[in-house]
């Protein structure tokens, strides 16, 4: 790749400038200390990634309710902050960016993890088939979910909106609310996982209030140019599905694009198998309905993000695994280098290995 290529071209991303058009994608590797605070090996991690043009942190829960998977960082207490300052402060000096991913799981979770082993919550009643994981991350059915009374929501979307207040004082360049992958805003998106008959429920709009609420309280609180946004129309993990996924997806970017926040993020989990989460459509056709930047991800290489970017589909591309993988995946582009393989078997849990111990390429080798 030469240092022309459109994927080194700087941009703003709202009030972030990236130095160029490779991102991280959000990445949940579950390695948090004890009281779920980032540590330092984590802050090696990040730093070691800092070259990409903008880092989305791992999924972090906005409160205890909000977990799903052992050893997920939090940014709900003093001490998740400050282990979150060490990180932003690691990236910063190192010439990155860094954005906060605002988390709360859902039915994904377990009685294992929740305060006095209650049931986890969701818009609706209605069990996700199949096995999830406990706290002791052993597979366990998951369970039937509690479903949220009406008067709780704006009580959880003040938790939202103080967890992007905590991001900016532990020293984050801004937010991305995650609206993806079946955890609990996308499970009020899709009608497979909410029945509701309230004011949450039915609609598109009844549908989207919850997380119309989230982005309206975040970006009243931090600045919609530092306030992102991911979603995963076709993604059919932890038993999503709509019956109309163009209807939903089409009209919440429509009603979110008046907010002009920092970006959207379409994550193309699904795109492989038609159908499955419900009628498929082609992802590129939200570009149409979104005035602001557009952040594209799944599966790319770097000949793809390149024509993705210019035939217009979108401005950044998130990387997942090629990052788990390659600490210094910009340089590699750079210098057309060739890439190390992820070892799956490290992605969740563990220290080092399969973490920050993936070698930097060097060009004498
Ligand atoms: C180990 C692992 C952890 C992930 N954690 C998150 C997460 O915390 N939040 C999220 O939105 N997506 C998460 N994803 C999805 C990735 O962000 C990304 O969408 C996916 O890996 C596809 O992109 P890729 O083909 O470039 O890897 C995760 C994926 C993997 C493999």
């Amino acid at each position: 790749m030469s240092n022309h290529s459109v994927l080194l071209h700087p941009i703003s991303l709202g009030q972030i400038e990236l130095a160029n058009r490779l991102v991280m994608a959000p990445l949940t590797r579950c390695r948090a200390g004890a009281g779920n605070v980032p540590t330092d090996l984590m802050v090696e991690y990040y730093r070691q990634r800092a070259t990409a043009g903008l880092i989305i942190s791992e999924a972090t829960q906005i409160v205890p309710e909000g977990q799903g998977y052992p050893n997920t960082p939090g940014i709900h207490s003093e001490a998740q902050i400050t282990g979150w300052r060490k990180v932003t402060d690691a990236v910063h000096a190192a010439g990155g960016k860094i954005v906060l991913q605002l988390w709360h799981v859902g039915r994904v979770s377990h009685s294992s993890f929740q305060p006095n082993h209650a049931l986890p919550v969701a818009p609706s009643a209605i069990a996700i088939p199949g096995e999830g994981r406990d706290a002791q991350f052993q597979k366990v059915p998951f369970e039937t979910p509690r479903a949220l009374d009406a008067a709780e929501i704006p009580g959880i979307v003040r938790a939202y909106e103080l967890a992007a207040h905590h991001a900016i004082a532990a020293g984050f360049d801004g937010v991305e609310i995650h609206a993806a992958n079946g955890y609990l805003l996308d499970q009020f998106l899709r009608d497979g996982s909410n029945h509701r008959t309230d004011l949450y429920g039915g609609s598109v709009g009844n549908r989207a209030r919850f997380l119309m609420d989230v982005v309206d309280a975040v970006t009243a609180t931090i600045g919609a140019d530092r306030t992102g946004l991911r979603i995963s129309p076709l993604q059919p993990a932890n038993g999503m599905s709509d019956s109309n996924p163009w209807a939903t997806f089409s009209q919440v970017v429509t009603a979110v694009d008046a907010y002009k926040l920092a970006y959207l993020h379409v994550a193309g989990m699904g795109v492989d198998q038609p159908g499955v989460a419900g009628p498929a459509f082609d992802l590129n056709a939200l570009r149409a309905l979104w005035s602001g930047k557009m952040m594209v991800n799944y599966r790319y290489d770097q000949a793809r993000a390149e024509a993705a970017i210019t035939e217009g589909h979108a401005d950044v591309v998130a990387f997942g695994i090629p990052f788990i993988a390659n600490p210094d995946l910009v340089n590699r582009f750079r210098l057309d280098a060739p890439l190390n393989e992820a070892d799956a078997n490290t992605f969740y849990g563990g220290a080092e290995k399969g973490y920050t111990d993936y070698p930097f390429f060097s060009a004498s080798h």
